[in-house]
């Protein structure tokens, strides 16, 4: 059993959770309209992770015998002006989701509720690599632009990245 406070804060992280969801949907439906198969595929795995991330705090919460609250989800922002305006839209978008896990932590850690805090760790840890995976992307981007051969061949990069997301959460979902 978890605190109606800390319930009240999961539940807000699900919906932050299933915001990025629909975040990456959006940028993954941009990068299809302008025919970048690689980068729909990176966004879509991301949306993906993203709901795996919101039913394993939905999960929780039943397990902690506290009530699921779903609310509505904003829309998406509008078209991005290129690949590496959709990348620092992600890079920004990250670090408010870490700022709000370390927020989640510290008010799990307020309350001595280890069970809590113990569970986020995976999501400090997740929010550790997801941003260095998009710095990455985003220093060759900056580097060498987001356009023509550059664009190609980092659309490519992301086609097989996507595919190892896509591996990694299946041999996860299997071990599950
Ligand atoms: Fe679930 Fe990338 O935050």
């Amino acid at each position: 059993m978890i605190s109606t406070a800390m319930a009240a804060r999961m539940n807000a992280q699900i919906n932050r959770e299933l915001y990025s969801a629909y975040f990456y949907l959006g940028l993954s439906a941009q990068a299809e309209a302008a025919n970048l198969k690689g980068t729909a595929a990176w966004f879509m795995a991301k949306h993906g992770e993203e709901m795996t991330h919101s039913l394993k705090m939905y999960r929780y919460l039943i397990d902690q015998d506290a009530a699921v609250q779903l609310s509505a989800v904003a829309a998406p922002p509008g078209e991005a002006a290129g690949v590496l305006d959709m990348f620092e839209r992600t890079l920004a978008h990250e670090r408010e989701v870490t700022a709000a896990i370390n927020n989640l932590v510290d008010h799990a850690l307020s309350e001595k509720d280890h069970a809590t805090s113990v569970f986020l760790q995976w999501f400090v840890t997740e929010q550790i690599e997801e941003e260095a995976t998009v710095n990455d992307i985003l220093g060759r981007l900056r580097r060498f632009g987001d356009q023509g051969q550059a664009l190609l061949m980092i659309d490519n990069e992301l086609s097989a990245i996507a595919k190892q997301m896509k591996q990694l959460a299946a041999s996860a979902g299997a071990g599950a």
